[in-house]
């Protein structure tokens, strides 16, 4: 069984990106059987192991958590808003994050996050989300966006509710409904 205590969070590495890939693909869940996985979550979108080393290449905002052994079983993938856009315009992807809103450059995006499906509920997503926060102590905004249609994603959205995050809008990308969801920091 595992332990939260056993699990230490830290800035991803290139090197990490092949066991990311794992990650992600453990949670990827084919469109006929996602309304099968609404209450655990999914991964719509995992990406090859080339793409998560060029994401930590990019982004300073990537982290993950290991067990006892140094196994990877979950990560946090976010951008400053500004970095996102130049990802976004030399792949050629039109996220809908975007479209939606001109934010901030210093805004962060937080594209994704995945736990391992026999280590969900120990409080590891909330200990990630942590990590950057305490690293990124000036980013005001946060956004993230979620399936709602075909099947809302409940885990994912019950996660983020729980971090503060707010629905802002519901867009449309290509086929799939996404809410949008900002979280504002107020400093003391
Ligand atoms: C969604 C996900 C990231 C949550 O990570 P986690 O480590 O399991 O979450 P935590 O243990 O930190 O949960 C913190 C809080 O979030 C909420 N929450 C988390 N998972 C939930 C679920 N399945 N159902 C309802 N609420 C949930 C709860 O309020 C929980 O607090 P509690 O334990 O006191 O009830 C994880 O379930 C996952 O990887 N799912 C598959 C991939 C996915 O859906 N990713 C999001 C889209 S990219």
């Amino acid at each position: 069984m595992p332990k939260r205590t056993d699990i230490k969070v830290r800035f991803a590495a290139p090197e990490d990106a092949e066991q990311m890939s794992a990650v992600a693909n453990s949670n990827f869940v084919p469109l006929e059987k996602l309304s099968e996985r609404a209450h655990q979550g999914f991964t719509i979108w995992p990406r090859d192991q080339n793409d998560y080393a060029n994401c930590i290449g990019s982004s300073s905002h990537v982290a993950v958590a290991e067990d006892a052994d140094g196994k990877i079983v979950g990560h946090i993938l976010a951008y400053d808003i500004g970095v996102f856009k130049q990802i976004a315009h030399q792949s050629g992807s039109k996220n809908p994050i975007h479209q939606y809103k001109e934010y901030p450059d210093t805004s962060i995006f937080l594209d994704q996050i995945t736990i391992k499906p026999d280590h969900h509920g120990m409080g590891i997503g909330s200990m990630l989300d942590a990590f950057l926060r305490a690293h990124a102590p000036q980013s005001d905004l946060w956004i993230t966006d979620i399936v709602h249609k075909p099947v809302k994603n409940e885990a994912s959205v019950a996660f983020f509710e729980n971090l503060g995050f707010e629905l802002q809008d519901e867009v449309e990308h290509d086929g799939w409904i996404l809410g949008i969801y900002e979280r504002e920091i107020r400093h003391a």
